[in-house]
């Protein structure tokens, strides 16, 4: 059977994007030769690119059995000199072996991880003493349109103006699947504060931190209104870090 094409479109544009990503936490390291895990890697796209810049092995996870099964399949078909490279998993990281992996990895992710402190504690274990992570992810679920579009609040902002219970009571009218908080739409809700809290306590080294990585002009007025200490919340929309072991 062949691919489906709406899965196939999204992996080719993860494709474009993995560069930006990179640039974002100021260039790429070295993949020759490294074991890799890519937490959430999705649809598979960052796992290939960097399997095809010589790691020795990467592994993508995701706790998205469709998405797990799209990547194998992907790679399988369309890079099959590859596939002895990459592994792609239904799992949590918990389940992994300690002390295995280079870098670890994660693309426009960690803004969907319910128990991020857990998470991070949990990856930081998964890392070789001296290994990187390697994180880039918005948008942040203060800024305008941090819920994603999927709590359909309609003017920017609006999912934090308005009410969750509104919110909700207004997304199960429309909808057959009830939900009954934010999360269950699949985000965290954390804010700025709360992840630098996490990263900071999280017993891994800050070596790189940048707020609003973007080159658009919006983002380089948000990095400006930002500044005044009452607006930050409101106006970081993106973190991109780099944390050692
Ligand atoms: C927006 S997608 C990003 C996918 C991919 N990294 C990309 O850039 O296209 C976020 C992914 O994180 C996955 N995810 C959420 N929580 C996770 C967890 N605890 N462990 C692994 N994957 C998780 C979701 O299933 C989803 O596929």
């Amino acid at each position: 059977m062949p691919l489906d094409e709406a899965e196939l479109e999204y992996f080719n544009r993860g494709k474009t994007e993995n560069p930006r990503f990179w640039d974002r936490l100021g260039g790429e390291p070295s993949f020759e030769d490294i074991k890799i895990l890519d937490l959430g890697c999705g649809h598979g796209s960052l796992c290939v690119y960097m399997a095809s810049k010589g790691a020795k092995h990467v592994i993508g996870i995701d706790i998205n059995k469709e998405l797990i099964n799209f990547a194998r399949e992907n790679v399988s078909k369309n890079f099959p000199h590859l596939e002895d490279g990459i592994t792609f998993l239904c799992c949590e990281v918990s389940e992994l072996p300690e002390n295995e992996f280079d870098i670890i990895v994660s693309k426009d992710t960690f803004e969907h991880i319910i128990d991020l402190d857990k998470v991070l504690d949990e990856m930081k274990t998964r890392l070789k003493k001296g290994g990187r992570i390697y994180v880039g992810f918005g948008p942040l679920y203060n800024s305008p349109h941090g819920d994603h579009g999927r709590a359909k609040a309609v003017i920017p902002w609006g999912h934090i103006i308005f009410p969750e219970s509104i919110l909700i009571k207004r997304l199960n009218k429309k909808s057959q699947k009830k939900i009954t908080s934010i999360q269950d739409l699949g985000l965290n809700k954390l804010s700025l504060a709360e992840y630098l809290r996490i990263f900071n306590q999280s017993d891994l080294s800050i070596i790189f931190l940048r707020v609003n990585a973007s080159s658009k002009t919006s983002s380089k007025l948000f990095s400006q209104i930002r500044r005044i200490p009452f607006l930050e919340e409101y106006f970081s929309h993106n973190i991109y870090c780099v944390l050692e072991r």
